[in-house]
């Protein structure tokens, strides 16, 4: 992968598992110093001090998205340790799997303030620090298919991905005067520890067979997109929203 990030800092939330403890562990990988965010503090530790084992530089940083004092909290103490902030991954992010008629108001809120609500504030307060730097900076919202095209048993996951989608596009108009770009990546369904035994049954299959390649996501197939909008080979990319599906949202009808 020939995207070299030293000299960059970035912070990444939701990393204390899944997808966002990827992406920090890429970020750092391509020689950016990194904060990872997330409520468990013992995960984080985990995360960080494997990062450090293979040679790259990460501190942990307690945050709750979806409370605005620990996210500004957060972002702070991400960017007086790290000495500047270039690049935010909002990967921070919940679903609820049930019947439209069976969502809660709980279950509404706790989707929709973690994956919509959460991104905005960690944007606003990322992007404060980006002005006040003077450099710029860009930032890569971790949206969904399903913020794309619907599905069942998903309403308050779909509408918030959506949200989120809109809200991406409404941020890079606003802030590329600043120099901060604001692109979303939208992964299709991706094979990970938690929907493994899922994919081996007659359902999982049936749903591999509907994206054109056949195929769930691996981890490592959302790198090469990711670099690319942190680093300046993105330079001229803003408001984008980038499917990274396997065809997914192009099946046919
Ligand atoms: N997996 C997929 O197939 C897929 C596909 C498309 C999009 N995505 C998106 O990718 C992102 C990561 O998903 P994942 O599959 O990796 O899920 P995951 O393994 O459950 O990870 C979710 C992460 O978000 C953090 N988080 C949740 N609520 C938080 C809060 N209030 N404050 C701070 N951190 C919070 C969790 O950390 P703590 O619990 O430690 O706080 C965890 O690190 C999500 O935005 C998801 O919608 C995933």
């Amino acid at each position: 992968m020939i995207v070299d990030l030293s000299g960059r800092t970035a912070l990444v939330t939701g990393a204390s598992s899944g997808l966002g403890r990827h992406f920090a562990t890429v970020l750092a990988g391509a020689g950016a110093r990194v904060a990872l965010a997330a409520r468990r503090r013992d995960s984080l530790d985990g995360v960080v001090a494997e990062i450090a084992a293979s040679g790259g530089q990460a501190v942990a940083v307690p945050m709750d998205v979806t409370d605005v004092a620990s996210v500004r909290d957060g972002v702070r103490e991400a960017a007086g340790v790290l000495n500047g902030l270039d690049i935010l991954v909002n990967n921070a992010g919940t679903t609820v799997s049930k019947a439209a008629l069976e969502h809660t108001e709980a279950d509404w809120d706790g989707v929709v303030d973690t994956n919509l609500k959460g991104a905005f504030l960690v944007a606003q307060e990322a992007a404060r620090v980006m002005k006040d730097g003077g450099k710029g900076g860009s930032i890569v919202n971790i949206a969904s298919i399903l913020g794309l095209r619907v599905a069942g048993h998903v309403a308050a996951y779909a509408a918030s991905k959506a949200g989120l989608v809109q809200l991406t596009q409404a941020l890079a108009l606003e802030w590329a005067r600043f120099g901060i770009r604001v692109n979303a990546l939208a992964p299709g369904y991706m094979e990970t520890d938690l929907n493994r035994d899922f994919l081996a049954t007659d359902a999982g299959q049936a749903l591999i067979k509907r994206v054109p390649q056949r195929r769930l996501g691996k981890l490592p197939d959302l790198d090469g997109p990711l670099l690319l909008l942190c680093s300046d080979a993105a330079a001229y990319m803003t408001g984008a929203i980038v499917p990274v599906d396997g065809g997914h949202l192009v099946n046919t009808l």
